[in-house]
């Protein structure tokens, strides 16, 4: 993502994969302590709690390609508030408390509330989708998600005709997240989305992965999955859901506003200013693929941007 310095490079950004690979096996094998920690982190917590997941049932629109595995997906992850390199969230999250958790809603609402994760959860019925996640600096996966959509969420606080975009904010803790105590971005993490990809069927509430609880480094207990946009806008750890009339800045934008704009489709023909979008590597694979527009899911969200210059609107 944005490079200011030095000390802001993450490690894909300097280090091949494999060899973050080789290297992150040795610490592994080295530091028994550090391997438990990541370990602890991943399976203490009691999957079954909160979650319904023996009652998961496959959901519309996966793929249908092989999925990343589950030790990639939970050790090789962007959560800037655990930081910048690529194991820190591995190796950090398991500082973050997730229950009890609550959510707040307001802004452009008929029924503004403050819910709790349960609260949250109860009327919705949770499915596993295959979906590819694919980041800006080039990498992608393929991850068994399990979630609801977020259309179904955000009816239930009744938006009124003046919701035109929805903003998520991430937890602000700097005792939790120790990434929030250097100024990388200007915390706490937010995002936005217009309301007609806010209500896309494809856009999801992600609260697990592979049948199990959302990992605190993925960002449990709840974040979105927005699967044709970058992965940045797939927010983290959320707490604060506001409808506006405006268009909400996010995070990256305000950061790097000619890096990264409000839609970040993923589009093969719009260059980032120092990379090209061409082409990604699906993490796991040795060669590159092609990158495909929309991430792939063009067929369902192409119409949402019918008329837009995507080269303006990146
Ligand atoms: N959400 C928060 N709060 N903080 C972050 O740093 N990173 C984003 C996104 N959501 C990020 C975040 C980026 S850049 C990516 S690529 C994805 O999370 C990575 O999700 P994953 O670690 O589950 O693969």
């Amino acid at each position: 993502m944005l490079i200011k310095t030095p000390t802001d490079l993450s490690e894909s950004d300097v280090t091949p994969y494999e060899i973050y690979r080789q290297r992150r096996r040795f610490l592994q094998s080295g530091l028994a302590i550090a391997g438990a920690a990541i370990g602890g982190s991943l399976l203490s917590r009691d999957a079954s709690a909160r979650l319904e997941l023996d009652r998961v049932k496959p959901g519309p629109y996966s793929a249908d390609e092989e999925k990343t595995s589950y030790e990639d997906i939970t050790s090789y992850n962007n959560f800037y508030e655990f930081g910048v390199d690529k194991s820190d969230p591995a190796r950090h999250a398991h500082k973050l408390v997730t229950d009890p958790w609550s959510v707040t809603v307001t802004g452009e609402v008929e029924k503004p509330a403050t819910c709790t994760l349960e609260d949250i959860l109860r009327p919705h019925a949770l499915e596993e989708r295959i979906y590819r996640l694919r980041c800006v600096e080039g990498w992608s996966m393929v991850i068994p998600w399990v979630g609801f959509p977020l259309a179904d969420l955000i009816k239930r606080f009744q938006p009124t005709s003046k919701a035109k975009y929805v903003e998520f904010e991430t937890l602000y803790d700097k005792k939790q997240m120790p990434g929030q105590r250097r100024r990388v971005l200007d915390w706490p993490y937010r995002e936005g989305l217009r309301m007609d990809e806010a209500m896309h069927p494809l856009t999801l509430v992600a609260v697990g992965l592979y049948g199990k609880e959302l990992p605190n480094q993925n960002g449990a207990p709840l974040r979105l999955v927005v699967p044709w946009k970058y992965g940045f806008k797939s927010i983290k750890s959320i707490v604060k859901i506001r409808f506006r009339e405006t268009q909400p800045t996010s995070s990256w934008t305000r950061a790097a506003p000619r890096e990264y704009g409000f839609y970040s489709n993923v589009n093969p023909n719009v260059s980032h200013p120092r990379w090209s979008q061409k082409r990604e590597r699906r993490i796991g694979e040795f060669l590159k693929r092609k990158t495909l527009m929309f991430n792939g899911y063009g067929e369902q969200v192409a119409s949402l941007y019918t008329g837009m210059d995507l080269k303006k609107y990146f």
